[in-house]
């Protein structure tokens, strides 16, 4: 069989994980596949920083030559941000390229265009490491709990905020010497405010509540309040309660089931809850159906080698429908249903 060759864009912390896995895995994802997957180029903005691994004849600084190649079957892109990103992705689309992303952002903010360009060219768009890195989530509410009604996705979806919580929590220090201590950590970005505002997890919440309710919810859409405002005194309130304070990412159905709601903000949990367990810098979606009933996902959220387990995932899935001629379940936007600004505030665990 012809190998299914692989354009991957980017290769920072995620991208060079996900080259290394594909040549180390190279005979197990081969047989997993039906077809070897082999690497067709690798595009960079910095040439000349050494990356094991990666062979020099695959590097190029030239994305936009190497989406449009007629050999290449799948692009991969890991390069995060809106631009180059989504030209690229709706390049490659066109050239006949499925998509495999880890682009929170954008598919939060055009998730719908891109999938519209994918069903136009015939092409998949998968995005399992865009929410809560290995956490396998895009798939099971897409696929796994297709023939079940979602009624809440309640998630701690960013890491960063919630071992700034956890450690607020666990020590009494405050917000300023936590975070300092997740920067220290590596955990934080140089700037973290996309993680400590909510952000991120906005654009998490907006993928979720999309796929989870079968609409289009973008980032603006959801309400979002970050943590810089919780207080050592408001963690031992919580504490007195029986609670911790936690950054919830909360998409529900409204009362009505006219709308849904898509929030980010810091919530009280019971101690009760299994949300509560989750500790330091890990992730988890606690999401409610109606048959299914309650069930939680939970791992790392973030990290090189995590993120690339989930998009190694998706690729091994894309190159098979390849290979077989087809395109796996894409977006399902059947419902509409209109995302309502705040909602129901109420919360019950
Ligand atoms: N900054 C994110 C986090 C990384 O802290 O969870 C993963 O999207």
């Amino acid at each position: 069989t012809r190998p299914l060759k692989v354009a991957l864009l980017g290769c920072g912390v995620v991208g060079s994980e996900v080259a290394r896995i594909m040549t180390t895995h190279a005979d197990d994802l081969a047989a997993r596949v039906g077809a070897p997957v082999e690497l067709a180029g690798v595009a960079v903005r910095r040439p000349n920083r050494v990356r094991e691994g990666v062979p020099a004849h695959l590097i190029t600084t030239d994305a936009v030559e190497l989406v449009k190649r007629d050999d290449v079957d799948v692009v991969v892109e890991v390069i995060g941000g809106i631009e180059p990103a989504r030209g690229l992705i709706t390049t490659a689309m066109e050239h006949g390229a499925s998509v495999v992303s880890a682009n929170k952002a954008l598919l939060a903010e055009d998730g719908a265009a891109l999938h519209a360009a994918a069903v136009e060219h015939g092409v998949d768009l998968y995005y399992e490491a865009a929410v809560a890195g290995a956490i396998p989530l895009i798939r099971p509410l897409r696929e796994s709990l297709a023939g079940d009604k979602v009624n809440r996705v309640l998630g701690i979806v960013n890491g960063t905020t919630n071992f700034v919580l956890d450690r607020m929590d666990s020590t009494g220090a405050g917000y300023s010497d936590s975070l300092d201590e997740a920067t220290a950590l590596g955990y934080a970005e140089a700037d973290p405010t996309a993680d400590v505002e909510g952000f991120d997890a906005a654009a998490k919440a907006a993928i979720l509540a999309g796929i989870a309710f079968h609409t289009r919810v973008t980032a603006a859409d959801v309400h979002r309040e970050g943590i810089t405002e919780v207080t050592a005194a408001d963690i031992a309130s919580a504490k007195r309660m029986g609670c911790v304070v936690k950054l919830l990412a909360i998409c529900e159905r409204s009362a009505d089931g006219k709308s849904v709601t898509a929030r980010v903000h810091p919530a009280m949990i019971p101690l009760s809850h299994p949300l509560a367990s989750v500790r330091e810098a890990y992730n988890a979606v606690f999401v409610e159906a109606d048959a299914a009933g309650q069930l939680m996902f939970y791992g790392p959220g973030a990290g090189g080698a995590p993120t690339a387990s989930a998009v190694l995932g998706d690729l091994v899935a894309v190159c098979r429908n390849k290979l077989n001629g087809a395109t796996g379940p894409g977006e399902s936007a059947y419902t509409r249903l209109p995302v309502s600004p705040m909602g129901d505030v109420v919360t019950r665990y």
